[in-house]
């Protein structure tokens, strides 16, 4: 569906053009089939919000109905109310997240989640704080200045929440100086300092995402206490732990450093089933060591290939199957007519050592083999 609203006309005076009126916020907020949130959501945000001056926009990658509940209690609604559903879920919240913020007209975009862990009544005071403090971001903190995780239902979520929350800021000490909760799905932005174009979100950490990327100006934060879920149950899954680890990597290193470091474990774990298909090739089977050499090398790249091909490259197979796994076998058997001479060379014409030499090779090909992936392959 495409989206839908109404948009606040100001009445100028006679013979004027009518022009639409600068609102002081609009909330953004995700949403993934919570259709029995969606009421005492809005009940809660009108009760402490000025109709003049908001908009809501919800960005819906919902596959219950979700969004007609939405355009339903949007009739009744004081406030103006966009509905934006997503055909494609790019990007999952995060990327809901930044597509409200492309709709948001307000001077400041405020963004929480829909099952009322963050208690509406915090909104006016999060913009309150940035008008005050002159702020860029005002972020909604679990971990200071009185705020609590108490919505986190037992022991295990509050610690796998604080380790991540300590291991990110070690990791983005810079720029996470004066933010205590960098993994809260609760701020507000003022919209002048953001750049949009700039964030690359993935996952769940929209806010992360901002900090690293736009380093806003001035942050403040305000303490709220984390509330359990009004209905429904959590869309985050295991699935979502490792799409993090991705996002951290990338916001870390960049991306195409990222998929080098993957490629390279994935290099690292072919070197198990190749030695265990040498040792069973040439001591069980009795195959002449350099014909299993060559076996064994087969069975690493097809290892190496279904990893490659699944974990690292899922969104960029542009060639069919057939293509993509004939490429990569001549690649690694290109590989040994690469490697094998060098090898050669290193060792009887520059008399180093075969281990060493050896080592040598295969970094040679790794570097040689990633960009060939990357730029011919796999190319973007
Ligand atoms: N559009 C869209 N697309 N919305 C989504 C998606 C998605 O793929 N996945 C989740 N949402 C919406 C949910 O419907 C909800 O409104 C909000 O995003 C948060 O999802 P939950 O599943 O309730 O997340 P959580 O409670 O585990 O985690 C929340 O709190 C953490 C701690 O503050 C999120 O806000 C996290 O980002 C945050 O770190
Ligand atoms: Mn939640």
């Amino acid at each position: 569906g495409r989206a839908t609203g109404r948009v606040r006309m100001m009445p100028g005076a006679i013979g004027e053009v009518q022009v639409a009126t600068a609102l002081r916020q609009t909330v953004v907020i995700p949403t993934f089939n919570e259709r029995d949130n969606i009421a005492a959501l809005l009940e809660r945000l009108v009760a402490v919000l000025p109709e003049s001056d908001t908009e809501i926009v919800f960005v819906d990658d919902s596959t219950d109905d979700t969004p007609e509940v939405i355009r339903a209690a949007a009739r009744t609604c004081p406030i103006p109310i966009t509905v934006h559903h997503r055909e494609h879920s790019t990007g999952g919240l995060g990327g809901a997240v930044v597509e409200g913020m492309r709709l948001a007209r307000g001077a400041w975009i405020v963004v929480m989640d829909a099952d009322l862990q963050h208690p509406p009544e915090i909104v006016p005071d999060l913009i309150a704080a940035g008008l005050r403090d002159g702020a860029d971001l005002v972020i909604g903190t679990r971990y200071a200045g009185g705020g609590t995780t108490d919505g986190l239902s037992d022991g295990y979520r509050k610690f796998i929440s604080g380790g991540s929350t300590f291991a990110t800021k070690m990791i983005f000490r810079n720029s996470l100086l004066q933010v205590s909760d960098p993994m809260s799905g609760l701020f507000a932005v003022r919209t002048s300092s953001l750049q949009v174009d700039e964030l690359r979100p993935l996952g769940y950490k929209v806010l992360l995402e901002l900090v690293v990327r736009n380093r806003p100006g001035r942050i403040v934060e305000v303490p709220y206490t984390f509330q359990q879920r009004h209905a429904g149950e959590s869309k985050s899954t295991m699935a979502e732990g490792v799409r993090f680890l991705k996002h951290l990597a990338i916001l870390r290193f960049g991306a195409e450093r990222t998929r080098m470091l993957a490629f390279a474990l994935i290099g690292v774990s072919g070197l198990l089933p190749n030695q265990l298909a040498l040792w069973f090739l040439a001591h069980v089977a009795g195959v002449h060591y350099l014909a299993a050499a060559v076996l064994a090398n087969m069975i690493a790249v097809g290892w190496n290939f279904a990893l490659t091909d699944t974990l690292l490259y899922r969104n960029r197979r542009h060639r069919s199957l057939a293509s993509r796994l004939s490429r990569f076998f001549l690649m690694g058997n290109a590989d040994l007519l690469l490697r094998i001479p060098l090898l050669a060379l290193l060792v009887d014409g520059v008399h180093v050592g075969v281990l060493a030499a050896n080592l040598m090779t295969l970094v040679t090909s790794f570097v040689v083999r990633f960009l060939i992936l990357d730029k011919v392959i796999y190319r973007a």
